[in-house]
């Protein structure tokens, strides 16, 4: 049990490794199996009924099967109940899995609409106007929640930083404005390590565990962290839906978290440096990242989270053309989606993640993303303004950019 006044470096390394010295081994055994023993039909039958109707593993009792309960997948749920600062955790095998499993849970109590803060990633986006699940949608800026909400609404959704464009949504204020309606926060980009949603008063947030949780890029996996009463029925639909994580990605990710403050205090230090170079480069008409002056008009950095985190949009004065001419030229960057990994990677989301978005909402043709990994930052900077030089070359770097970064790190308590 780790002392209550434990730093967020030593929770992330500790969290969720319980019994493991005792148990002889210095890291935690990878158990494949897809059943377990069951000590008489009685007992493995009440086991069977408290694990499928969402109950927590009792102990001593067999897990049954491994749709239901497994113990590599509790130890990751548990190590990062501990750094987000929930009761509970639940995996599931993507990030998608996840949030079908909030969505079904809702529409399962009666509470078939949702409220939902756009931008958003493009597949959370498509689930709800496609209404897939059972669900319809309103969709609102932070401002039009509290006129939004209806007897029938379940969740509120929002992420902070929003993708592709990286605003920042004040979650207190959606919170307060969603009265007893569940807040669920998408906190993917920031990490508990720059922000904790239940503190500013969500109720549940959600990871796509594949991006900084994994930070490798060799993992695929998400989360749902809230109070007990969401774990419980969360557990039943992932027992009912099959979406649990396998449990060599519940190790790699559980793996990740141990080093999750270094990487996301890296990747951040480097974005804040490249985005800031960037800053009145010619070809491009803005630089997206909230760290820069004027990208948090509401003082959100240092107060509901700890930084502006590693992901810069560009946007190009040349439009779609020039942004795809960039994409391609990078050469250290890779052209591929996904982002959070130690390697930087740039996309073009009107044409890729953000694609299934009606035109209203699509970001623009003249954007990409770009995921800041552990690179040096003169390595990336280079890179960038080759790119840009080949996508743009008729804008040519004149001088140095002149900006001020406006927020350095503020470290979390
Ligand atoms: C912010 C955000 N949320 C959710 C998802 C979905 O996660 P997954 O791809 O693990 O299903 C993604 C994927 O890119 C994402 O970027």
């Amino acid at each position: 049990m780790l002392p209550s006044s434990s730093h967020i470096e030593t929770i992330a390394v500790h969290a969720g490794m319980e019994g493991v010295t005792e148990s002889g081994s210095h890291v935690p055994v990878i158990d494949l199996s897809t059943t377990n023993p069951l000590a008489g039909v009685e007992s493995g039958g009440d086991s069977y009924e408290n694990l499928a109707t969402g109950g927590d593993i009792i102990q001593g009792e067999s897990a049954v099967y491994q749709r239901l309960w497994q113990p590599g997948v509790a130890r990751f749920e548990d190590g990062l109940s501990a750094l987000e600062g929930t009761e509970g955790t639940v995996a599931f095998a993507t990030g998608m899995a996840a949030l079908a499993a909030v969505l079904i849970a809702s529409v399962a109590a009666g509470k078939n609409h949702v409220v939902a803060l756009r931008p958003i990633y493009g597949g959370t986006d498509h689930v709800l106007a496609t209404g897939l699940l059972g669900t319809t949608v309103t969709w609102v800026d932070a401002a039009g929640v509290a006129a939004a909400i209806r007897p029938e609404t379940g969740l509120v959704i929002l992420e902070s930083p929003a993708n592709p464009t990286l605003e920042l949504t004040d979650i207190r204020a959606v919170a307060d404005a969603a009265g007893n309606v569940p807040v669920l926060v998408d906190n993917t980009f920031a990490t508990p390590v720059l922000q904790r949603p239940i503190e500013s008063g969500a109720t549940l947030v959600l990871h796509s565990a594949t991006k900084y949780l994994g930070g490798h890029g060799d993992v695929m996996g998400g989360t749902v962290s809230g109070p007990q009463d969401w774990i419980v029925r969360l557990r039943q639909v992932r027992a009912v839906t099959g979406g649990i994580l396998h449990p060599f990605g519940a190790y790699m990710l559980h793996r990740g978290l141990r080093t999750l403050p270094l990487r996301v205090r890296a990747q951040q230090a480097t974005a804040a440096e490249v985005a800031n170079t960037l800053v009145g480069h010619p070809a491009l008409t803005r630089v997206l990242y909230p760290g820069l002056p004027g990208q948090d008009p509401q003082g959100l950095i240092g107060r509901q989270t700890a930084g502006a985190g590693s992901l810069i949009a560009l946007e190009f004065a040349g439009g779609f053309d020039a942004a795809a001419r960039f994409t391609e030229a990078c050469r250290l960057i890779t052209h591929a989606v996904s982002l959070g990994g130690v390697d930087s990677l740039v996309q073009h989301p009107a044409s890729l993640t953000h694609r299934p978005v009606e035109a209203s909402a699509k970001p623009g043709a003249g954007i990409v993303r770009i995921s800041i990994g552990l690179e040096h930052a003169d390595d990336l900077t280079a890179d960038i303004l080759a790119a840009l030089e080949a996508a743009s070359p008729e804008f040519v770097l004149v001088a140095e950019p002149a900006a001020e970064l406006l927020v350095e790190l503020v470290e979390t308590a």
